[in-house]
This record gives C-alpha cells, structure tokens and sequence, in this order.
C-alpha cells in the first residue's frame, strides 16, 4: 500500500517542480548486474589499505585530514555544508590513485537551508505527501550544496517522551511511523541524497528514556513495534542504515550479528551499506565487549557494520587485523562492496563536482517556502480551545505576544548552516499583525533573556503588558538544550521560570492563548486547567511562526493531531493508546484495578486528537463483508460530516481490535487514516481497504500468526473514536 502511494506520488504529483533534479535509488535489472561488475572489477584494483579507507568516515573539523582523502584512505565525509568546502574535498579525491568518489552526509534532519517542523511536528500533520515534499526539498537543497547522503530518517519508535530524541521521530504508533518513514525516506531520495535510516534497532526504549541507555525488548514487540518502520523505509528504497548506540537485550546494537547480519541482510535482503553511529565502535570497549579498539573494530564489522562513523578505529585496525588473519579478506571486500555499490547506484562517479556559484540560488525558494508554510500549518495542534477563545474574535482589539520565543534568537533570523545566506523568518507578533486587521493592537514583550525561558528579562513588564490588552498569547516551550540528543528529562514541566510566568499571566483574569514550541510532549495539567487556548507545536521551521499566526487569526483551520500521547504526569509514562488489556481493568477506580491511586489512567491528550474550528461527526460505519478470510481484504466505510460554518480538515482514523485471540492483542490499534477536506456542512464517505494479513501479531520466537476471530473497528478523529462495526476473520 505505502509503495503503491508513493509510486503514484512519483508518476503524477510533482509536475510543477521548477528545477529538475536527478531523484536518486536502487537501479534494477542490466543496471543492477553493470554495477556489480564494476564493483567487482573495482574492489581487484584497489589495496588493502584502500579497501579499508571506503569504511572510513571522517568529519570536518579539528583532526580532519584531507591528506588522507588523496591518499585513497577515506570513504565518506559528514559535515561539510559549505558548497565551498565541499568542492575542495571533491577536489582531493581526483588526487587519489582510483578516484573512488565520496559519500558526504549531513543530518539534515528537518530541512537544510529552508526549515521544516521537527519530524515530530511533521508526523502531527498526518499527511504523508506532505511529509515527503518537505523531505524531498531537504534532500534538493542539500544535494545542491554538494552533499549525498542524509542521516535520516530517525524511525526509532518510542513511547517515553522524557528521551529528548522523540522530537526526530514519528511518535508512539507503528502504523503511523512506518508511513512516514516511507515517505521521508521517499522525499529525501527523490531530492539526491540517500536515506540512512537509523538507528538500528530499538534506540527509542533506552530504560528511563536516558539516552544511549540499554533496551529490553521482547522479540514480538521488537517484531510488532520497532521493526516495523525499518521495513517500511527499506521498501521504499533506503539505501543505507545506521547502527544504534544502545545495547539490545545485552548486545551493543553495534555488534549484533543477529540484526544487522542475519535479519537485515539475511531475512530482509538489504544490499546498501551500514554505518556505526558517532563513535559506537570504540564505545562497544565502554560497553565491555571489546578490550581495545582492535577488537571492537573486528567485532563491528564481522557483525555487519561497513562504515566507521568518525571512531578512527577501522581506518587505525582493520588492515592490521586482516593481515593477523583474524578478519577474513572475504568479511572485509563485502563491506567494501557494499558501500561501492550504493556510490554507483547514488550515481557519484558520473555526478560532477558541486556546482559553487548555482548553490545559494537553489535554497529557500519560492516552492520549498511554500511546502515549508504548508507543513508548518498543517502541524499545528490545537489541544483546547475553551469558548471558542480562537480563532481570534473580531471583539479582541488588542493583543499582548509574551515569551522570547515568539521571536527567533538571534536577531530575528534564522543562521543557514550552509553558509548560504541569512534569510528572515518572520516573529510572530510581525506575522500576528499582518494576519489580524490593522485596527488590533499587538504588542511585544520576551519576558525572558532567551528563547529557553531560564532566567527573567523583565517579568513585570511581560504581566503588565497582559494586564493592559484583551487576549494574552503566550508562546512558551522547550528550546534546543532542553531537547533532542542528550537532553533527557525527568521533569516534563516547562523548563526554567516559565511555569511561573504563565502563572503570573493566568493571574491577570485575561484569556491566556499557550502557544507551545517543543520537541516532546510536556506534562500540561496545570495549562489545562488554567488556560483558555492551548496551541501545541513541534518547532515548526523557517515558516513556523507565520503559521501559527494564520492558525490564531483564523486564516487557516488546524488539522494537526496528536502523534504521541501527553502524559498527565511524568509517574504515568510510558502512556500510549495501543495498550494491552489487563485482567483488572478500570472500571470504578476502586482498589485492586489496574489504576494510579494518585492520578487517572488516560493520558491528557490522546494519540490521534486535536481540536478544529469545524465540528466532525461519524456515521454509518459499515464492511464490505462480515466475513473475510486471512490471507483477504474488507473494505471499511464511514461518513464523515463538517457540522459547522467552516471549511476544514479532519484526519479520519481506523482503529481496530481482536478481543480474542491466542494472545493478548491491543485494545486499539490504527491501521488506517485518510486526511479529508470538507467544506462546511458537507459529508464524505471515506472508505479504507484493510488487508488481513496485517492484523496479525509476533510471538516470543518472533513468528507472525494472524488468529481467526471477530475484529472489532472503531473510526473516528482520535484514538478514542466511536463509530462501531466488526467482521469475522475466517481461516481461508
Ligand atoms: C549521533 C546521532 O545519534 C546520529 O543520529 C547522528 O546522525 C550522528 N551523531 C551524526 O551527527
């Protein structure tokens, strides 16, 4: 189903894109068999010593050493984001003996020169060809600055927001994670750089969502949950993976043959190359599987890693351990030829050089700008919305903007890490203005002296300011140390004095609109109870904050919902839709239930909810067939209705369940979603076709097995959703 979207995204939707650019993938047939002859062919020429440099990925910056590039002793390249620099290692590489062509890589996780919403904020769009547009104009842009290769998507699946990395994910549902893994992986290589998809495998389930710490997963869940995303992205051409840091079940994922080996060559046939994540191959000694590098070098490769990221540890032992006899020739020529045949099928040794001087006309233009704006928008979620406090009423004729993070650091603008130019984005009071009409008074106060609200600038002056006008907005959330890599938390509070200062504007008796910026779900009980308007977005890029004013002003209607549950506190995680059933379960909250003493079971916001401006009713939910065979399909239908004066869009969602079966099975699980637009007053039939041999699940040997039995389905916008039908699944 997911290739087939994308294979028709690829045939019929893109025919407006102003500057061609050469999509990048497997080639197949003749193609396929040329390259593995050149590889071969290749692969006799070369020395041991240059067989080793293609495993070898250094980065720019202190200790980077072009030398070793003239010298044939370099594979790959990261961080080189200056066309500039780019064209001088191009360069270097003409000096070397084969001329063997470098992967560059670069995360360009969210965008390169333009910005799009965090991948969370993208996957909160529920809209995947969205998704891979906004993938597709990150791979442009950063193709057209000299780089290949991207380290992305993160498809980590995880349900405990205290890991600071969620925000590059796809959020707690494996239906939905593996859609947009699909279609990132799609986008990017549709724009010329391959995907890596990382981080193989289970790095989402550090225990206490600490990063880089160990994962216990049991084989069906790794099987059911984790898995799954992989899977997808490789189906849709990704041409490289990245190993995890964390240890799996007591082996760093960086040495676990079982995975990279057995399962993702073997079983799944993977024919790209794997790189180590940042130093995890020296690590594999910290997690005491190696007593040196030297054997942390021979464990990662006979493993299946093929590619060292910046460790030094292959390009320093491999030769020296193929040469004692400990690392056969043989393990040592598969790797090489596997990262030679993803350069060959990248197309790199017919590519030329970056093209310096076309490189700063090709970023933020007009149509990646858009599809940024676009994915901005459609990313809002708004959470609570009490007495329709939004859109902004025609009554409200002042307006106070409070919080340092309306406005970007750095003197309003965004620094392009291409060097490239330093283009505006737009602060929201300027977008607020231009969005509301001219007789509305907006005014501007930080409150804080940085984006990441840790210490007051003027705390008075931001109440006073709220005390003076008729509706509050305060854009409040987590800045970049408080999110991403290494920034676990255990509090999921506002980070700093910010709580204080919402506090104080609640005081002041003015409508509060919290508008939120973050890279997690927070714990948002308090705002929940105290604000009239809360407006949840995932950082949402170069266009982010426009779009938040055209939400708040009522130009646009939002349709982002939520792709990660929030918890009511931090005592609930992990808190996800898909549970299992228990014998206890809720019923009246007394002792002996499945329950908290302290605090409800229900996480605050749901999986798959957020609110419009338009109202959505479901009726008549109906199937194909009250019967279907396992290896069949049933077709599901709902009426979805827009009982308002708004146009708007609502995400349809499909949820089902088996009450019995061999194994537990969820209480719900999302199958399907279809984002629909509806004008006010209109009623769709949206109807979803279900194959059966997805509504199976793994056991303990990782075996899949569909059960017969009923299925129950549930449609609806969240995973709360009501509308009721049900089939019989039959042995065929
Ligand atoms: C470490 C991160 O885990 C990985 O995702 C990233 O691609 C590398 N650093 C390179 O920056």
């Amino acid at each position: 189903m997911i290739l087939r979207l994308f294979a028709a995204l690829l045939t019929c939707g893109f025919a407006t894109i102003a500057f061609a650019q050469q999509g990048v993938g497997w080639k197949t047939g003749p193609e396929a068999a040329a390259i593995e002859r050149k590889v071969d062919a290749l692969i006799g020429k070369m020395t041991l010593e240059e067989k080793v440099g293609q495993l070898h990925l250094s980065g720019r910056g202190e200790g980077f050493d072009i030398n070793q590039v003239k010298a044939g002793r370099m594979g790959a390249v990261m961080n080189f984001v200056v066309p500039q620099e780019v064209r001088q290692v191009q360069e270097a590489v003409r000096q070397s003996r084969l001329k063997i062509p470098l992967i560059i890589g670069l995360d360009a996780v969210h965008g390169f020169s333009t910005y799009f919403p965090l991948p969370l904020g993208q996957a909160a769009s529920w809209n995947p060809q969205l998704i891979e547009q906004a993938a597709y104009w990150t791979g442009r842009e950063a193709s057209a600055a000299g780089i290949n290769w991207t380290f992305a998507p993160m498809v980590d699946m995880s349900r405990d927001p205290r890991w600071g990395r969620v925000l590059e994910g796809a959020g707690e549902d494996v239906h939905l994670a593996s859609v947009v893994a699909a279609a990132r992986t799609s986008g990017y290589q549709r724009g010329g750089v391959a995907a890596s998809v990382k981080h193989f495998v289970g790095y989402g389930a550090g225990e206490a969502g600490r990063d880089y710490n160990s994962t216990w997963i049991p084989l069906s869940q790794l099987h059911d949950l984790h898995l799954p995303p992989f899977k997808a992205a490789f189906q849709a051409g990704a041409m490289t993976a990245m190993a995890a840091f964390n240890a799996l079940n007591s082996m760093p994922a960086t040495a676990h043959r079982g995975m990279l080996t057995d399962l993702l060559r073997g079983k799944w046939g993977f024919r790209g190359f794997v790189t180590s994540d940042f130093g995890s191959i020296t690590e594999l000694r910290l997690h005491g599987i190696a007593k040196d590098d030297a054997e942390a070098a021979r464990k990662a490769l006979l493993a299946g890693i093929d590619m060292d990221m910046m460790g030094d540890v292959f390009h320093k032992h491999l030769a020296n351990e193929v040469k004692a006899g400990r690392v056969p020739v043989k393990a040592l020529d598969e790797a090489v030829r596997r990262v030679l045949r993803v350069k060959y099928h990248l197309g790199l040794f017919e590519r030329g050089d970056v093209d310096v001087a076309a490189a700063p006309s090709l970023m933020q233009t007009e149509e990646a700008r858009k599809v940024a704006r676009q994915a901005a928008r459609e990313g809002v979620i708004l959470l609570k919305n009490d007495k329709a406090t939004l859109p902004i009423a025609p009554s409200v004729k002042s307006v106070a903007v409070i919080g340092a993070m309306a406005v970007p650091e750095d003197e309003r603008v965004w620094t392009d890490p291409a060097g490239l130019g330093r283009r505006l984005v737009q602060p929201l009071p300027d977008a607020l203005r231009e969005q509301l009409p001219a007789d509305v008074t907006v005014a501007y106060e930080p409150a804080f002296t940085r984006n990441c609200g840790t210490e007051f600038k003027d705390k008075e002056a931001a109440v006073k300011a709220a005390a003076a006008v008729d509706l509050v907005v305060a854009m409040l959330g987590e800045d970049c140390e408080f999110m991403g890599e290494g920034a676990s938390r255990t509090d999921l509070g506002l980070p700093g004095v910010q709580q204080e200062l919402l506090g104080a504007l609640v005081e002041t008796g003015k409508p509060v609109v919290l508008v939120l910026a973050t890279g997690r779900p927070l714990v948002l009980t308090w705002a929940d109870k105290h604000v009239a308007a809360i407006v949840q977005t995932f950082h949402g890029g170069t266009e982010g904050r426009a779009a938040i004013a055209e939400v708040l002003a009522g130009k646009v209607n939002p349709a982002g919902r939520v792709p990660m549950s929030f918890p009511r506190s931090v005592g609930q995680i992990p808190v996800y839709y898909d549970q299992l059933p228990t014998g206890r379960p809720q019923k009246i909250r007394q002792r002996y239930e499945s329950i908290f003493m302290d605090e409800a079971n229900e996480a605050l916001y749901p999986f798959g909810f957020g609110l419009s401006y338009s109202r959505f009713t479901y009726a008549n939910p109906r199937v194909s067939r009250e019967k279907v065979a396992m290896d069949g399909a049933v077709e599901i239908a709902v009426e979805v209705t827009n009982r308002s004066e708004r146009d708007g869009q609502e995400v349809a969602q499909l949820y089902v369940r088996q009450p019995v079966a061999e194994r537990s099975r969820p209480l719900r699980q999302l199958k399907g979603f279809e984002k629909v637009f509806l004008k006010a007053g209109e009623t769709k039939t949206v109807t979803f076709r279900l194959e059966a041999g997805t509504l199976g699940a793994h056991d303990d040997a990782g075996r899949y097995r569909i059960d017969p039995g009923l299925v129950e389905v549930y449609l609806g916008g969240s995973s709360l959703a009501e509308a009721k039908t049900r089939f019989e699944l039959t042995k065929p």
